[in-house]
């Protein structure tokens, strides 16, 4: 299955992340700001990052407007979330699952910092339910 990372990061806890995932997966990273969602729709299984923003949302600037374009023709594609976050409980995640649906190859890794922050056991979980 032709696989691709697609992160938004403000100070590269997400991208630490996504490079990890990509490195693991052997597939390639993008920031949002650096593919096109047409592109990104070349690919079987999308595998988006985003920290959480606001209060529990994604980033509204640049990545929802993003995700939104590559929702709208997602169509039977397969779909993983991840990213960082900070005081919360992974509310933004959880949220964000529930808004992807049936999609949705396996639950979002969060991750609370960056990639040495990384729980080793939920980890291998989720790089295993992506190895499709
Ligand atoms: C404007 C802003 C809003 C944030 N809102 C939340 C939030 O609602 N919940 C939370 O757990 N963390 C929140 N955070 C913390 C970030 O999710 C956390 O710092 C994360 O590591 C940032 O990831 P990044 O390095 O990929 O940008 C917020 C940070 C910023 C700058």
């Amino acid at each position: 299955m032709k696989k691709i990372v697609v992160y938004w990061s403000g100070t590269g806890n997400t991208e630490e992340i996504a490079n990890k995932i990509a490195a693991d997966l052997g597939c390639d990273a993008f920031s949002v700001s650096a593919i096109s969602a047409s592109d990104a729709l070349e690919n079987d299984l999308i595998i988006f990052g985003c920290p959480a923003m606001g209060a529990e949302e994604l980033e509204d600037a640049e990545f929802k407007p993003f995700y939104d374009e590559v929702m709208a023709s997602i169509g039977d594609k397969k779909v993983a979330l991840f990213g960082s976050y900070g005081w919360g409980d992974g509310e933004w995640m959880r949220n964000w699952e529930a808004e992807v649906g049936a999609n949705l190859v396996t639950n979002g890794l969060i991750v609370n910092g960056g990639a040495s922050d990384i729980d080793d056991s939920e980890y291998q979980k989720f790089i295993g339910e992506l190895n499709i």
